[in-house]
């Protein structure tokens, strides 16, 4: 079985995809379509030359992109089938288990955040009848303002507390341009959030940001670092860093594409996935924006094992440690362990008899 068969093959999790960021271009194509249709005005005529898939860009015309999306995407039909498609995506590149991220959203006529959240939850609820399973994180947008993430907070636990989605969200994320407001301001609303039994799934050091770095890790707030580029001494970061991840047991949410393609990280040699795996610290392999960043799961484990010589035990070690950096209760998460090891079984057998 070659490599890229191989990287399909396996059960994957997936613990760090933002929704809109995930489009593929097929569901781009299609909404920009129907916006042209509708002669929408604020659609830059460039919109199809911004969105021109795969290209490098700098982490300010990423943000862009998203701009152009979020047009794309500003009524509930349309939250409705990007939903479903993401989810049908990850599902048939045998993602077994998806940790979900979205940024509610008022649009004044359109949509409330109370309507944003329950549309998502509701395709959620629908497409766990397939074969996986989801969960939530909503959003905080670091470049909204403090008091975005206090009524997201606020809404967000009138959805935890409803017996019909009560199990569906598990934790809340920390994401936004990183060069855009500042974390620190934040750290009251996670203090809030995780008094509210939420975990956090925190965008760290993205770029270099000694200050605000060093204040939230040391918050012991943090469940899951996103990205992480500039912690590690080898990687611009600093030891003390180093040690409050590792003391606080924090896993590190890994995207490689996502940094090289957006310029946060130089190249793919430079990446600091390699110390924190050789250190036998928790990461995760994930595709942050596959749509954006003309990605998937499975290319993202390709590309990390011919770049650093992983082998397919390192790879099945990989996707079952993820089960720990997950945010389900024990119970589930034992579940989890179970099905991955069963189907890590099945797929190692299949190599041996071909
Ligand atoms: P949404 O929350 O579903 O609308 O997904 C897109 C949003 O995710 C963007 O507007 C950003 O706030 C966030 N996001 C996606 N990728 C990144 C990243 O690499 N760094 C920081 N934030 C990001
Ligand atoms: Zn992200």
């Amino acid at each position: 079985m070659d490599l890229k068969t191989f990287c399909r093959s396996l059960p994957k999790i997936e613990l760090h995809a933002h929704l809109t960021g995930s489009l593929s271009d097929a569901t781009v194509l299609r909404l920009l379509h129907a916006k042209r249709q509708e002669g929408v005005v604020d659609l830059p005529d460039s919109a199809e030359v911004v969105l021109k898939r795969g290209h490098n860009r700098t982490l300010k015309e990423c943000f862009e992109v998203f701009r152009i999306l979020h047009c794309l995407t500003d009524n509930l039909v349309a939250l409705r089938t990007i939903t479903r498609d993401v989810i049908r995506e990850f599902v048939e590149d045998n993602v077994q288990y998806l940790e979900l991220r979205t940024t509610p959203k008022v649009i004044i006529g359109k949509m409330t955040k109370e309507q944003y959240i329950e549309t998502v939850l509701d395709v959620i609820g629908e497409e766990m009848k397939a074969n996986i399973t989801i969960r939530l994180l909503l959003s905080v947008d670091r470049a909204r303002g403090v008091d975005d993430a206090w009524d997201t907070l606020r809404v967000t636990k009138q959805y935890m507390s409803q017996e019909k989605y009560k199990n569906l969200i598990c934790g809340l994320d920390i994401s936004g341009n990183p060069n855009v407001g500042d974390l620190c301001d934040y750290i009251p609303v996670l203090e809030a959030a995780r008094k509210d039994g939420l975990k956090l799934a925190v965008h760290v050091a993205e770029v270099l940001n000694e200050k605000e770095t060093l204040h939230v890790l040391k918050s012991g707030l943090v469940s899951r670092v996103g990205h992480g580029s500039y912690i590690h001494h080898k990687c611009g970061g600093t030891h003390e860093m180093v040690n409050l991840v590792k003391n606080f047991s924090i896993p590190i949410e890994i995207c490689i594409s996502s940094n090289i393609k957006s310029g946060t990280v130089k190249s793919i040699s430079d990446h600091h996935f390699q110390h924190w795996w050789k250190e036998g610290h928790p990461v995760i392999i994930c595709t942050d924006d596959k749509g954006v960043f003309n990605t998937s799961l499975s290319e993202e484990f390709q590309m990390c094992a011919e770049t650093f010589k992983l082998t397919h035990d390192d790879l099945c070690e990989l996707c079952l440690c993820a089960v720990d950096s997950t945010f389900l209760p024990r119970n589930e998460r034992d579940e989890l362990r179970k099905t991955m090891q069963q189907k890590l079984q099945h797929l190692r057998k299949n190599l041996g008899n071909s």
